[in-house]
């Protein structure tokens, strides 16, 4: 949106300069979210157990009226700011709080806490599968509305956003793990992520934002176990898991878009953004690296934030909210990198996808 205003003042001085031409903004385009609990802004408050909740205290503490929205974290999520950085005021709804289409217009929130790209990731939860289900459904019902010619551009210039593969690699860590095995595991993830992002290029999808899965060993809950290899250090496994992951969804991306027709993506690399923030935590603001804001047990990491949990009180010095959360501090420095920056992004920044 910024770069259009500018474009507009520029014509409009060159053109007329002593006209006046006042332009009426250009909506932003639609944005649709799809992931886990780093962007669930509500889904699994109408799930049953044993799909993870965050619709209670101290979870949304510095949200906007201290409210619990069901997001895992202290305030708001990457999702929010890339809606605000578009041009909006809020994140486009969870799909499953959804009860008459005129609350689509901004786009959907399909991304559901504890979801992975496999459907056998997080029990109870909307799978990657699902929602992209959902979404197709959607652009059904958006093509009915508005004719199909107009849904497919409207579409074409949406903003897909997805969040996804950390439950899958914890899962299959937790389950068996070895050299031989990692290799297979990451291929059939990635193999999965792009079909699911294939078939959301045939519903209509071409600009796709993903974001890789972070430093997930250095987080409190792993650093919290008692695992004699780790004494409340980072777990080395998980990080390369990550890290392979990472590697091969960039280069399937790269692919993708070699296949298909005015696809179009940015690669967020929020594994290398997540180690440069640590190793200059002072500088970002973060005094504390190793201990949770909220939650129970060593590190702060071994139990949920409940209302029960510890609570820190300088909450914007803490890098994680809960034993598997960022904080809102991290959320945003990381989405204004993202969305306007120039490293650890591929092949162009989100701003850049959105005008292109
Ligand atoms: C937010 O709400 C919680 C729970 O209702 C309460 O304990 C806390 O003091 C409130 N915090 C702020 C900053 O208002
Ligand atoms: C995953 O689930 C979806 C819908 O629930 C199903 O259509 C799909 O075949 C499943 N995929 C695999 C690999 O089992
Ligand atoms: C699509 O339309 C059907 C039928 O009107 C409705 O039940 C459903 O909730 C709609 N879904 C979305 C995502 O708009
Ligand atoms: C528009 O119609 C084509 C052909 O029937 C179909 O493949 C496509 O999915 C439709 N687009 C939407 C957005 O419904
Ligand atoms: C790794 O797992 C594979 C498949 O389960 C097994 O065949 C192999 O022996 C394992 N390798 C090691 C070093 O444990
Ligand atoms: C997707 O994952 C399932 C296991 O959940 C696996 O059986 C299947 O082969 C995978 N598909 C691809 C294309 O890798
Ligand atoms: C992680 O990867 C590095 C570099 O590839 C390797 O040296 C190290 O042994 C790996 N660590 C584990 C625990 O797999
Ligand atoms: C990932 O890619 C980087 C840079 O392309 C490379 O240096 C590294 O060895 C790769 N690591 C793994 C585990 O594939």
């Amino acid at each position: 949106m910024k770069s259009y205003f500018i474009e507009t003042i520029l014509l409009v001085i060159i053109v007329s300069p002593s006209v006046a031409i006042v332009t009426p903004p250009r909506p932003p385009p639609r944005l649709y979210v799809m992931g886990d609990s780093l962007v669930d802004v509500g889904n699994n408050n109408y799930l049953q157990d044993p799909a993870p909740k965050a619709n209670f205290p101290f979870n949304g503490i510095d949200y906007p009226g201290n409210v619990s929205t069901g997001r895992f974290c202290n305030g708001y999520l990457g999702s929010d700011y890339i809606a605000m950085y578009m041009g909006y005021s809020q994140s486009p709804p969870p799909y499953l709080s959804i009860t008459d289409e005129s609350q689509t217009m901004k786009g959907i929130n399909f991304a559901s806490a504890g979801s992975g790209i496999l459907n056998s990731t997080g029990e109870g939860t909307l799978s990657l599968a699902t929602q992209v289900m959902y979404f197709q459904e959607a652009a059904r019902n958006l093509s009915r509305r508005v004719g199909n010619l107009s849904a497919e551009k409207s579409l074409s210039q949406s903003i897909f956003y997805i969040s996804t593969g950390s439950n899958d690699i914890f899962a299959y860590f937790f389950a068996s793990q070895n050299e031989t095995t990692n290799n297979q595991f990451i291929a059939t993830l990635v193999n999965n992520f792009t079909l699911h992002l294939t078939k959301l290029y045939n519903s209509g999808a071409r600009k796709v934002v993903i974001l890789s899965t972070a430093k997930i060993g250095c987080i409190a809950f792993i650093r919290s176990l008692l695992f004699p290899s780790l004494c409340g250090d980072c777990s080395e496994e998980l990080n390369n898991l990550s890290i392979q992951f990472k590697n091969e969804t960039r280069a399937h991306l790269q692919r993708l878009r070699l296949r298909l027709p005015g696809f179009k993506y940015t690669f967020i690399d929020t594994y290398e953004m997540d180690s440069q923030l640590r190793s200059n935590a002072q500088q970002y603001g973060f005094t504390e690296m190793t201990n949770a804001c909220c939650g129970t047990g060593r590190f702060n990491g071994e139990g949920p934030c409940t209302p029960n949990s510890n609570l820190c009180s300088n909450r914007r010095s803490y890098y994680s909210w809960d034993q598997y959360h960022s904080s809102e501090a991290v959320n945003k420095i990381v989405i204004k990198m993202a969305y306007f920056g120039s490293k650890n992004i591929s092949p162009m920044n989100v701003e850049q996808l959105v005008n292109a």
